[in-house]
């Protein structure tokens, strides 16, 4: 039920694709009176604040944080630098809008939960996909019963590798910059989202790095979950697609199968495509990146956060940010993902890693001291 209307003072760390995006998004929120930005990259950060009229621009989160104005915080700063300014805003009682992954550590991850549940915060996480009205209407004919006990999850996941060219050229730090952790994490969050209620007992996965080697990440990771209750999951992702494959960024089927009834989803944008001379650029395109090959044909909408129409971003992004500002100014139920739902996808992803790598059966929940072993 909507009860109150808190003004926002809002902050946004990172000011790159996905901080703009939300940023102007705020400008256009009603009950945001305030809106600070940090980014690193003075250049990037202060184009965005002159766009969205920011009352406030500094390249230290920390000073931004500390702002009095501020009581709302994204993190949208790129993977590896998620969890010190998120800790630091949990501290302050903000409430918080963090990008996936909640932190590409485990133990940061759980240090970076720990700290939003000492704080009692209500902490969010940008699986995005939750904001379509195809996994909406799935999940609520799932939870009513319509197709009886679910048993067989299966997921197939193909990505374009720019996505990860893109992604790991951001950094050195890129041993756990994984197709999982990083992408497969969404179509994951839907199976567990979509399953909710069952506990994952165990995992079996296999990867492959051959054409993504040079790029330090792998190209695909197949795996089996088995749940409590013996429902079996197939979460599959190779993000090592060539350039020119016509899905720009991501392409998904997930068949959920019931003891009454099955539900299909066809998520790979192959219903809507375009061929054109004209070439076409990047589909996920951060600052600097540039596709060595330009595409001609192209599956539209496969951009997952939405795609721009007359300037301005339409999409399950914008649904999903909107949401949030309403979460926090009215008191609005949403479904966006717990930061403890986050955690448990990193761990998941984590874990299926460490199976590939080790080419064993891994039990969970895991042991953290033996995923950093
Ligand atoms: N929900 C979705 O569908 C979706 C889509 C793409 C990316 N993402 C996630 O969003 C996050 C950001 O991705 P992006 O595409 O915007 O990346 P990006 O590289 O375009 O932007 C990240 C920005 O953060 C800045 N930054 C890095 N460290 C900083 C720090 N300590 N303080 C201030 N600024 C800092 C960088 O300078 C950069 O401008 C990532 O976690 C990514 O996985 C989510």
């Amino acid at each position: 039920m909507v009860q109150k209307k808190k003004e926002i003072g809002l902050a946004i760390v990172g000011c790159g694709v996905i901080g703009r995006i939300r940023a102007m998004l705020a400008r256009e929120y009603p009950g945001i009176g305030w809106i600070g930005l940090c980014d690193i990259d003075e250049k990037i950060g202060k184009k965005l604040a002159e766009d969205c009229q920011a009352d406030f621009f500094t390249t230290n989160y920390e000073e931004l944080i500390k702002r009095p104005e501020v009581n709302a915080t994204i993190i949208a700063t790129d993977e590896n630098h998620h969890a010190a300014p998120t800790i630091l805003a949990a501290g302050l009682g903000h409430d918080l809008f963090i990008e996936k992954p909640l932190a590409t550590e485990a133990e940061e991850s759980l240090n970076v939960l720990r700290e939003i549940e000492k704080n009692k915060i209500d902490a969010v996480v940008g699986y995005t996909q939750r904001f379509r009205r195809r996994f909406l209407v799935t999940k609520e004919r799932l939870v009513t019963g319509q197709i009886g006990h679910v048993t067989s999850v299966v997921t197939r996941a193909f990505m374009n590798r720019m996505v990860p060219i893109a992604t790991v050229r951001r950094t050195n730090q890129r041993h756990n910059l994984t197709p999982m952790v990083v992408s497969g994490t969404h179509s994951l969050d839907m199976c567990m989202w979509l399953m909710e209620g069952k506990k994952p007992v165990s995992v079996y996965a296999q990867s492959i790095d051959t054409a993504l080697s040079q790029y330090g990440t792998k190209d695909s990771t197949f795996g089996i979950f088995t749940m409590d209750d013996g429902t079996i999951f197939s979460m599959n992702i190779s993000w090592a697609l060539p350039v020119v494959w016509p899905g720009a960024v991501y392409g998904l089927e997930i068949g959920i199968v019931g003891t009454q009834g099955v539900i299909d989803i066809e998520d790979t944008h192959r219903d809507h495509v375009m061929a054109t001379e004209i070439p076409q650029g990047a589909g996920y395109a951060p600052e600097g990146f540039k596709p060595e090959y330009n595409r001609h044909v192209d599956f539209l909408t496969s951009y997952p956060p939405g795609d721009i129409y007359d300037g301005q971003m339409w999409g399950p992004v914008r649904e999903e940010t909107n949401e949030w500002y309403a979460r926090i100014h009215t008191g609005l139920k949403t479904p966006h993902a717990t930061a403890a739902e986050a955690h448990s996808n990193l761990i998941l992803t984590m874990a299926m890693d460490l199976s590939a790598a080790r080419n064993e059966l891994v039990k969970l929940p895991l042991d953290l001291a033996e995923l950093k072993r």
